[in-house]
């Protein structure tokens, strides 16, 4: 839930209607009109875990009239927290939200009563959630990555855009204003001109690589048969991690929640749960293009389970920049962290302190981020940051980039648009190809091999065997998009 201060700053703006009758229907013509003011109904889906955090960016300002979970005990629990946090706020509770365990129930029974959909479940259900809602016409907030594979990113995107609803992924990075002021600073020659991108995460912090599943009944309460979705049926299992592993993994051996992060059925590994975040600066940096080729090592892979580390480097061809290398590097290698070569400039203790981070590295400077999102980006040396600090403060250095309307709130900010017309900062126009950008490391990766990329024709143009990886082998039956 995000912090009382600013709940409590977006309750006093929304009290008012709560006494004037929330939950009074549904708002279905909002798009582009001045209707300021104007509570939304919306549902979530994926309740508990990011979910109830997706939640409480929108619960004081608007009504959250459904709330979807496949774990009963975690449905019942995001109820609760959500209830506790608007009697934290001080000004009393609106109705509770309908509960559901499955997400087509609920816009089958609902829909009319329905402006927009959040969807926080794991990575493999994005899509046939999101392409539920969005073909009843409603406006969609869907985590990142939008899907974890492209040709269903590019479906999403098609419909959204035939729909005409207003659209977001919860990349928050993309709300903020540094990655806007980093792009700035390069557009306007702060650091010359630009070399190289580095970048790097030390996630996965979840169990990765080769691992086994260990077959054992799903817990009481948890539909393993509405989580697995559109992926085909199987009997629940476990981790099959050896006591070691076990040891070091805070989250227990379950897949559910949180451990799928590793599975190419239910996520994308450690690119793609991080790669919207910290590849987000660079692809709005290098003005949205696509590489020419992605070279690839990485630790043992399976079928089924992504690598304990990779490393890639997109070849960027020249556009707004002259031609350079975006290197991605993630997780534990040999013992130590998979980390790029620092920059001479920046002091070593600060760069070790960095477990994801960025590196804009230019002729004349270097901008450094020492975290996924880009909110606090730096330039060294240092006393070129100094001046670059007094040139903004002065107007010398002029803010081009429009700023979000609610930074670090992506939700909201969705909201926001939906109710006032405009458009999100992560909209579909610009995360649907970002998403792309990021999951064609994971073609690389699969593959095992350099892939090249042709974007009109979607497909992998020097190794067949990597196109399989484009496309969802398969949907189970009810479970379609
Ligand atoms: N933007 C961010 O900073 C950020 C941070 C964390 C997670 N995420 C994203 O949020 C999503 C969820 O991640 P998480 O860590 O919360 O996962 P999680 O497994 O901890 O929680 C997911 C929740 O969704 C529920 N769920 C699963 N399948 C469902 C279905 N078909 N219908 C309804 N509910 C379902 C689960 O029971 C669980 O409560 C992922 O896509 C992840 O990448 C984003």
């Amino acid at each position: 839930m995000p912090s009382s201060l600013s709940s409590r700053r977006r309750f006093l703006g929304a009290s008012a209607s709560f006494a004037a009758g929330a939950f009074a229907g549904p708002n279905l013509l909002l798009k582009g009109q001045n209707s300021a003011g104007k509570r939304l109904n919306l549902a979530q889906i994926g309740a508990n875990g990011k979910g109830l955090a997706d939640t409480g960016m929108v619960t004081l300002t608007h009504n959250i009239v459904a709330m979807v979970d496949v774990d009963q005990k975690r449905l019942d629990e995001a109820a609760h927290k959500r209830e506790t946090h608007h009697r934290d706020s001080g000004e009393g509770t609106p109705p509770a939200p309908k509960l559901f365990t499955d997400y087509r129930k609920m816009l089958d029974e609902m829909s009319n009563e329905i402006d927009g959909v959040i969807v926080s479940t794991p990575d493999h259900t994005h899509y046939i959630a999101a392409m539920h809602a969005i073909k009843l016409k409603k406006h969609v907030c869907v985590q990142k990555p939008l899907c974890n594979y492209i040709d269903e990113v590019r479906n999403l995107h098609k419909a959204a855009k035939e729909a005409g609803v207003v659209t977001q992924m919860g990349n928050q990075g993309r709300t903020m204003d540094g990655q806007r002021m980093a792009k700035e600073w390069i557009e306007q020659g702060v650091i010359g001109t630009l070399k190289e991108i580095r970048l790097w995460t030390n996630r996965p912090i979840w169990p990765q690589g080769p691992i086994k599943k260990k077959l054992i009944d799903a817990p009481e309460g948890f539909d393993w048969n509405g989580w697995l979705s559109c992926e085909p049926l199987e009997p629940h299992f476990d981790l099959d991690l050896s006591p070691e592993d076990s040891k070091k993994n805070k989250r227990g051996n379950s897949v559910h929640p949180f451990n799928w992060r590793g599975w190419w059925q239910f996520g994308s590994g450690a690119l793609g749960d991080m790669g919207c975040h910290i590849m987000d600066a660079t692809f709005s940096i290098l003005g949205q293009i696509i590489p020419e080729k992605i070279d690839v090592q990485s630790g043992e892979i399976t079928d089924l389970t992504a690598p304990m580390w990779s490393s890639l480097v997109y070849h960027m061809p020249a556009g707004k920049h002259p031609a350079l290398k975006v290197t991605w590097n993630d997780g534990m290698k040999d013992g130590k962290p998979n980390k790029p070569e620092r920059h001479p400039d920046i002091p070593e203790a600060t760069f070790d302190k960095a477990s994801s981070g960025m590196m804009f590295i230019g002729t004349d400077g270097v901008i450094f981020e020492g975290d996924a999102y880009c909110a606090s980006p730096v330039i060294y040396p240092q006393e070129k940051y100094t001046q670059v600090r007094l040139d903004m403060k002065a107007g010398k250095i002029k803010k081009t980039e429009t700023r979000s309307v609610m930074p670090n709130n992506p939700q909201g900010e969705w909201a926001h648009h939906i109710v006032n017309g405009g458009l999100p900062s992560s909209n579909f126009d610009y995360s649907c190809p970002l998403t792309e950008f990021v999951l064609l490391g994971n073609l690389a990766v699969r593959s095992q091999q350099m892939v090249q990329w042709d974007t009109k024709a979607m497909k992998v143009t020097n190794v067949e065997a990597a196109n399989k990886f484009v496309s969802r082998p398969s949907y189970r039956a009810g479970y379609t998009a």
